[in-house]
């Protein structure tokens, strides 16, 4: 368990039954439809497509506010207790005060998640700083707005994950905050619609010539058995999944280094792999219209994508 979170469990509030969300999962599994997604807005809860909040909400207008993505499998959050940590760590880093403390979050989530009736589920989380008549100075008294859904996962494509991704790099064009989970995604969302109009994937992000990371996960690059991915600060997400992933490395025979990485590394990698909560880890083929390696998935990929999937399926111990 990690400090400052407790595990502790929201069971059958809201007079909701797991049989009946398994019954209506079932159903929609039946008609071969998604089921839907369910959200908690500041205290209802309803589908997903009925939740509404103001148009003066500060994230709408400002991008006022943080995130976390959370993946369930078989029914469980995985890693549940490091995104509530870092959904606090990034609230505290724009002076933000989150509406409840994280184990009322946390319980809402998994309360939801039962609700859904879904095994393996997306769960987004997001914290404004409220809706308050436009002013760029902080509203007073005004209360954040707390939302929460469950959707059934995007999951990564396994073709992809079979051939391995193409990238781009393109230049980091972001704040300098990105430690901070915040909402505010433009410049991600331009590089990444940037890297799709190029034919890629996904692009890797460049600061003064220096790796930080992908548009929306964390880049690790391979040498042999070492992992070399660019250290946890302002410039970076300190991502879960990369964080599982060096957690496991030294029991699978590989060794971390964590250090910047010039663009130019990239190049003679013999592997690269991107990670995050919903692609997991992706292999990269193909960098700036160059092979990584042998071109295609190698076997750094293979051994830790396969431990991770052990993890996230508890056939092993959680990161500590
Ligand atoms: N993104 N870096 C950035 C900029 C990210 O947005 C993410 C995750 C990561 C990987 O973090 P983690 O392993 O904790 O998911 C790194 C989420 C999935 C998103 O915005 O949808």
């Amino acid at each position: 368990m990690i400090d400052g979170v407790g595990h502790h469990r929201v069971r059958g509030v809201w007079g909701f039954k797991q049989w009946q969300a398994d019954v209506w999962a079932r159903f929609f599994k039946m008609m071969s439809m998604e089921t839907p997604a369910i959200a908690w807005l500041d205290g209802n809860i309803l589908a997903l497509a009925d939740a509404k909040c103001r148009v003066e909400d500060r994230g709408f207008l400002f991008g006022d506010g943080v995130y976390e993505v959370v993946r369930a499998y078989d029914r469980q959050l995985f890693a549940a207790d490091a995104h509530w940590l870092r959904l606090r760590h990034s609230a505290q880093g724009i002076d933000l005060e989150l509406p409840m403390s994280l184990e009322e979050i946390a319980g809402i989530a998994e309360n939801l998640l039962m609700r859904s009736g879904l095994r393996d589920a997306e769960i987004y989380v997001q914290v404004t700083r409220g809706a308050a008549r436009r002013n760029h100075l902080f509203p007073t008294n005004t209360p954040p707005t707390l939302l929460i859904w469950v959707q059934a996962p995007r999951l990564p494509s396994v073709d992809l994950k079979a051939t391995g991704a193409s990238v781009v790099t393109l230049p980091d064009e972001r704040w300098a905050r990105c430690h901070l989970k915040t909402i505010s995604l433009l410049a991600n969302c331009l590089a990444k619609e940037e890297a799709r109009r190029r034919g890629c994937d996904e692009a890797i992000l460049v600061r003064d010539g220096w790796v930080t990371e992908g548009t929306s996960c964390n880049v690790l690059l391979i040498r042999g058995d070492l992992i070399v991915t660019p250290p946890t600060d302002q410039r970076i997400l300190p991502g879960v999944t990369r964080a599982c992933v060096l957690d496991q490395a030294p029991n699978l025979g590989m060794a971390v280094v964590q250090r910047p990485i010039a663009v130019g590394e990239l190049f003679d990698a013999d592997e690269i792999i991107l990670t995050s909560t919903i692609m997991e880890l992706m292999p990269v083929r193909v960098i700036d219209g160059s092979l990584v390696g042998a071109g295609r998935p190698g076997p750094a990929y293979r051994t830790l994508a396969t431990a991770y999937s052990e993890l996230t399926h508890r056939r092993l111990p959680s990161p500590s």
